[in-house]
């Protein structure tokens, strides 16, 4: 079997038996690739991963400079850097008749349950607030610009700081449908061995833009999911970088 016509079905696979019936296995209908986005919300066409002068340092190098970065410059991203880091983490290779997509991260079952929300800060041309990525259209859409969020969002984070002087704060947010309308219980695991990967290309790609980035993980659940509207159970936060540029 070549890798193209590979069925992503690991449950066929492996005969997991002690897991509930899967939505798929019910002959439920898929959930949607993506959340829908209300269209009163404005929205805005990001530029092409291609659009950006990048230096081109080897994976080596990139892998060598890696390190958690949690001091950030007082200086914005750019618009077409914020693009690039999205396309790097998040991308859309294909679109597969409607049902999966390939992207730039792998995915278990290429089921990419992951919407990006965005704490943005400090990103030229954009006002501060809440955004999300919508990786089918490579389009951002802002969601609201209350003047405290970054704040708020800094306390859910146990008081990190460099969530403030960030100019971004990536927060991958867990669709659960669409992971466990296939793999039933065992979508926790699945989710959280995707979020590592996701964060690693941001980790990388970051070197490459004189970034740094931090993941995190020590936030409160509640209040994260509370300040992004989540309900906690079908969708939660599950992973969050603070990104900015690199002092001196
Ligand atoms: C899953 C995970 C969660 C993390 N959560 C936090 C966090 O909440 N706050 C923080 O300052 N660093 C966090 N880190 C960064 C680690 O502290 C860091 O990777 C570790 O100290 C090793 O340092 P290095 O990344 O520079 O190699 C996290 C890293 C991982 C992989």
């Amino acid at each position: 079997m070549s890798e193209k016509d590979h069925p992503n079905d690991y449950l066929e696979m492996t005969k997991f038996r002690n897991l509930s019936p899967s939505g798929q296995q019910q002959g439920l209908t898929q959930p949607p690739l993506e959340l829908p986005c209300d269209l009163r919300f404005p929205r805005l066409s990001l530029p092409a991963s291609s659009e950006i002068d990048l230096e081109d340092i080897s994976l080596r190098l990139a892998v060598e400079k890696r390190i958690t970065r949690r001091d950030y410059a007082k200086k914005s991203l750019s618009l077409k850097e914020l693009a690039y880091l999205l396309w790097i983490s998040q991308g859309v290779k294909l679109v597969k008749e409607g049902k999966l997509t390939n992207r730039n991260v792998p995915s278990a079952g290429a089921r990419h349950a992951f919407e990006t929300y965005l704490a943005i800060n400090t990103v030229e041309g954009l006002q501060p607030g809440l955004y999300r990525y919508l990786a089918l259209t490579h389009e951002l859409v802002a969601l609201h610009h209350e003047p405290d969020f970054i704040n708020r969002l800094k306390v859910a984070c146990r008081n990190q700081e460099h969530v403030l002087s960030a100019a971004v704060t990536f927060i991958w947010v867990s669709v659960l449908d669409r992971m466990s309308w296939r793999y039933s219980e065992r979508s926790y695991r699945y989710l959280f061995l995707d979020a590592g990967h996701v964060c690693q290309n941001l980790y990388l790609a970051a070197e490459q833009l004189h970034c740094g980035v931090c993941a995190i993980a020590a936030f409160d659940d509640d209040e994260v999911n509370n300040l992004l509207g989540l309900d906690g159970h079908r969708m939660f936060a599950t992973y969050l970088a603070s990104l900015g540029k690199q002092t001196g």
